[in-house]
């Protein structure tokens, strides 16, 4: 015991005064000693790992202020035709390294991000043949904890297929996690559900927990590149262990040597609010490799899309056909009259017709429908200064897709369409690997490489979840992978749209991975557009206030936001303003207030400009917040344009009034938010003229 608190102390020392001294990287056999606990601690010293080896069995541990974060927890790996990486192991070796580098955002919720951290490599052996060899590596941060596997080549591991990765996060506390499961055929579009941790069926990450002590735990992952995504089960005690959806024929992850894994997460932050801006992840994912990155513009956008979900369209083609060269020029005007950077068309391609989603290999995506003249449409896009953003919806028919992507990314290039949607609705592949395993993963890599090449961004839907792919390849610029807003146009589960505290979770979950496609900014709250009638409270709709919709803006971030509405229903509308001033690209974020599942308040600044924005969003119940301006400049003065909630404002029965009002403020103002049931408020801060 006490020659452990030495060593934690050592460490911290170590950590904090005599890092420049590790720097080198130092590869030392630890021979004798090397059964001995070998730790990392963060540089600030607060977040310890020990690796030990028990009974011929790998272990590593967290610990956070000295308190335990995760027990003992076990690693390794099992294989189909070879025996277990599991057994019969020593710490052959260990080497450490620092780093403190600040690296610069082409877009994000912030400019700048730190990486500083301390590295730990622990290198393992077999002790018996086949004597295989493997390091594991461990970086310690401020904000958490990462670590990963690295299978060297050498003759008794060359090709492989796990069969079961057996990684563990044995949490120290029945902590109460926030989830959705796993392998659901709705993909992540679940609601979230809130039980203890040790009650966990299969589910995927981020797993957001809070500890009887109020520590947020985040388990997620980094870097998936060749992989299948990470799940968590619980098996119904504290211990999570990892669970990968297969390929057809039962195999999780097929590699050969050399080899990386993605890196295991464990963010950590005393209160939630700290859990934002998240970047532990992008830290942990290799830097941009495209040169130019000038051709990627964060935007907001607009699209025929809401109307096909509300059903007054259709994606097929015939009478209601939604994307017609006429309505997509009116669109095109509609964007840039607000200045909005693009369009969005689905249904504009041949497939549409008859069951989309069971015949997904009749998609074509260069030959549009009769009605709609994509060449004129683009020309005109690129006159009026707007991009044509291309849908490519796949209904997982990859394969099918695969076949198209260099033809199509070359049309899209040549008429100067520089982003594109794509979509995966469906459970598995037509040969039956999982929506989130590793086929699937290499999948979405070859678009994002293959966009890249083309000069095109993209936005998925139905994806893969967010692990920071996007520090590599800025291209990739936002997913859907939550409920997003259609939810409320047609609902899921029987259940009338996302309640109220669906937003005020996903901040604290889904959020954590990386930007969403919500598509926010829906004012007919009530889908009267749909059947001319508003809908009642009880059936399927927004269950938000107006105000709260403009408020997502700030707090649900993606460098594309779209103002999901029919252009008509922001006619005439003052608080249509905001979505046209908000911006899409920050210079750095705060979070005042947060409780997960409850409200959040965020602030952010303007990227390269000097205007904040305040974003606050509750749940089901009022709130009041008093937000004092101290993040703005000491001296300076300022106007804030407040969209509140109206009068008598509630997502139930009165969600529409929106009191909008000015305000001299400075760093020393405290401003009061009011927020109605199932409401939020936006404001922008610009520098007094
Ligand atoms: C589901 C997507 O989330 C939605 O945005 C899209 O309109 C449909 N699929 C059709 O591709």
């Amino acid at each position: 015991m006490r020659m452990q608190m030495w060593i934690a102390r050592w460490t911290r020392r170590v950590a904090l005064g005599v890092a420049i001294a590790m720097a080198a990287l130092s590869a030392a056999a630890v021979g004798a000693q090397a059964q001995e606990p070998v730790q990392v601690a963060s540089p600030d010293g607060r977040n310890v790992v020990t690796v030990t080896t028990r009974a011929g069995g790998l272990y590593y541990r967290v610990e956070r202020d000295g308190r335990n974060v995760i027990l003992p927890s076990r690693l390794g790996f099992e294989f189909r035709n070879a025996p277990a990486l599991r057994d019969g192991l020593t710490i052959s070796g260990m080497a450490r390294n620092v780093v403190d580098e600040t690296w610069e955002q082409p877009w994000g919720e912030l400019a700048r991000v730190r990486d500083h951290h301390n590295e730990l490599r622990v290198s393992v052996a077999e002790t018996a043949v086949p004597r295989r060899r493997f390091d594991v590596v461990f970086r310690a941060f401020d904000d958490g904890v990462g670590f990963r596997y690295e299978l060297p080549e050498q003759p008794d591991l060359r090709s492989f297929e796990i069969m079961e990765e057996l990684t563990e996060f044995y949490m120290a506390d029945n902590a109460r996690a926030w989830w959705i499961p796993a392998n659901d055929r709705s993909r992540y579009e679940l609601l979230y559900r809130s039980s203890r941790m040790s009650t966990l069926p299969t589910v995927h990450t981020p797993l957001t927990m809070e500890t009887n002590d109020g520590l947020h735990v985040v388990i997620h992952e980094a870097n998936l590149v060749d992989y299948a995504g990470m799940n968590l089960t619980s098996r119904y005690d504290r211990r999570l262990h990892v669970s990968l959806p297969a390929w057809a024929d039962g195999v999780k992850v097929r590699g050969q040597t050399p080899f990386v894994t993605p890196w295991r997460t464990i963010q950590m932050a005393d209160r939630a609010a700290d859990l934002h801006p998240a970047v532990i992840g992008l830290n942990l994912n290799p830097p941009n490799v495209l040169e130019d990155v000038s051709w990627i513009e964060p935007m907001k956008y607009v699209g025929i899309w809401w109307g096909m979900h509300i059903g007054t369209m259709t994606w097929s083609s015939g009478p209601k056909h939604g994307a017609t060269t006429e309505r997509t020029r009116r669109y095109i005007d509609f964007a840039a009259a607000n200045g909005f950077g693009g369009v969005l068309v689905e249904g504009w391609n041949v497939g549409w017709d008859g069951n989309w989603i069971a015949n997904a290999d009749r998609f074509s995506f260069t030959e549009p429908y009769p009605d709609y003249d994509l060449e004129g449409v683009a020309a005109y896009a690129r006159k009026r200064g707007v991009q044509l953003i291309g849908h490519n919806e796949t209904s997982m028919g990859v394969e099918n897709y695969e076949r198209q992507l260099e033809d199509a990314f070359a049309l899209y290039n040549r008429l100067g369409i520089g982003s594109i949607k794509t979509g995966y609705v469906g459970d598995l592949t037509a040969e039956g690997h999982a929506h989130h395993g590793q086929y699937m993963v290499r999948h979405w890599r070859k678009v994002i490489e293959a966009a890249a090449r083309y000069g095109i961004a993209v936005n998925v839907h139905e994806p893969i979840k967010d692990t920071g792919e996007r520090r590599t390849y800025p291209n990739m610029l936002s997913r859907e992978g939550a409920r997003g807003q259609e939810y409320n146009a047609w609902g899921g589960e029987g259940d009338g749209g996302n309640p109220p505290e669906h937003e005020p979770i996903l901040f604290f979950t889904r959020m954590i991975s990386g930007p969403m496609d919500f598509t926010p900014g829906v004012f007919d709250i009530e889908i009267a557009s749909a059947k001319g009638t508003p809908r009642a409270p009880e059936e399927t709709r927004v269950r938000t206030t107006r105000a709260k919709q403009l408020a997502l803006y700030v707090v649900l971030y993606s460098p594309v936001q779209m103002a999901a509405d029919l252009p008509e229903n922001y006619e005439g509308e003052p608080a249509f303003q905001f979505i046209r001033d908000v911006p899409v690209d920050w210079e750095r974020t705060r979070v005042l207030e947060g409780r997960v599942g409850d409200y959040a308040v965020v602030a952010r600044q303007e990227r390269g400009g000097s205007d904040w924005y305040i974003g606050a969003i509750t749940d089901e119940e009022a709130r009041t917040f008093e937000i004092t301006l101290s993040f703005l400049p000491a001296g300076a003065s300022y106007v804030a344009e407040i969209y509140a909630d109206g009068p008598g404002a509630h997502w139930r029965d009165n969600p529409f009034p929106v009191t909008i009002s000015q305000q001299d403020v400075d760093a020393a103002w405290t401003l009061t938010l009011e927020l109605a049931p199932g409401g939020g408020q936006a404001i922008r801060i610009r520098p007094a003229r």
